[in-house]
């Protein structure tokens, strides 16, 4: 049954996957974890442009190394949640240091680099080097859900049974394993959609447990807020005025950022607590090694 799955997804995948920069034959690792870390949270038109900017200034671990923290962030731009910009920094050195300036294949080697968690490390070991892993991000996982559960959704954190399934799953070599991940991956992304199931373009609609069912509902869940007006969007428009500053910034250019004073000090104080921004002497506030700059 497992190979009838993926010979039906890797015909489809032929067909109709995307073509990404970072599945290319020719993507180095390095290129690969980048987009992991970029798409961790951000959707993959907006990584396009960020991630060839990205490899353009810094084509491999050692470049990004020798770079300061302050650039990570500046080029990091609006990708959102900018503390993943300081912890690929860090990988950098420590893959520079510890790695000969060469990524990891090991996914345990890579989970122990600063923001990587066990999807990123499964996805760099079995993307970039072949290796046997599960890559269960949510597109997997909805698509494991329906097909092989028959639920709309899985649960919100993976479980231990979750992983087992997906693990039983992969076919026995390590490149064909991947390319079913990355195949499920695409189907979750562009015809198993969270909204709008297009079942009728599905490969596994023959096998899909959830559509025999006659596609059931899931519990409603509560929506997620919106971004306007919440602390993120607080601490993306303070961080947009020091990235465009050259040196240290008052705090008072910051106000005029954000009007409200408590919540700008709320979001403030956590840019600081994540090391993403620093407090000068007479309290200007800049990106993290730029206080001794001058304005
Ligand atoms: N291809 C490989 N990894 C991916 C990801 N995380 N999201 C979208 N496409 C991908």
């Amino acid at each position: 049954m497992t190979t009838a799955y993926a010979a039906a997804v890797d015909h489809w995948y032929a067909a109709h996957a995307r073509d990404l920069p970072w599945r290319r034959p020719d993507a180095t690792p390095w290129s690969i974890l980048v987009s992991e870390v970029m798409l961790q949270q951000t959707p993959v038109s907006r990584v396009l442009p960020a991630h060839a900017a990205w490899l353009e200034r810094w084509p491999d671990p050692a470049a990004l190394a020798a770079a300061s923290a302050a650039d990570a962030v500046r080029q990091w731009d609006r990708l959102g949640y900018p503390r993943r910009a300081l912890r690929l920094h860090a990988s950098a050195g420590r893959i520079t240091t510890r790695y000969g300036g060469e990524v990891p294949a090991a996914a345990d080697e890579l989970r122990s680099l600063p923001g990587v968690g066990a999807y990123t490390a499964a996805a760099v070991a079995s993307f970039a080097f072949g290796k046997r892993h599960a890559v269960l991000d949510t597109n997997v996982r909805r698509v494991l859900a329906r097909v092989i559960a028959g639920t709309d959704r899985p649960a919100r954190t993976p479980t231990v049974a979750e992983w087992r399934l997906a693990e039983q799953l992969l076919p026995a070599d390590g490149r064909l394993a991947a390319r079913w991940s990355v195949g499920v991956m695409e189907l979750g992304a562009l015809v198993c959609t969270a909204t709008r199931p297009r079942c009728h373009q599905c490969p596994l609609a023959a096998h899909c447990a959830w559509l025999q069912r006659g596609q059931p509902a899931g519990p409603t869940r509560q929506a997620s807020p919106g971004y306007h007006g919440t602390d993120r969007h607080c601490r993306g428009q303070l961080l947009a005025v020091l990235r465009a500053a050259v040196g240290p910034v008052p705090a008072d250019a910051l106000a005029l950022a954000w009007p409200d004073a408590m919540q700008r000090l709320r979001a403030l104080a956590g840019l600081i607590d994540d090391g993403l921004v620093t407090q000068t002497a007479d309290g200007s506030l800049a990106l993290p090694g730029e206080a001794a700059r001058r304005g």
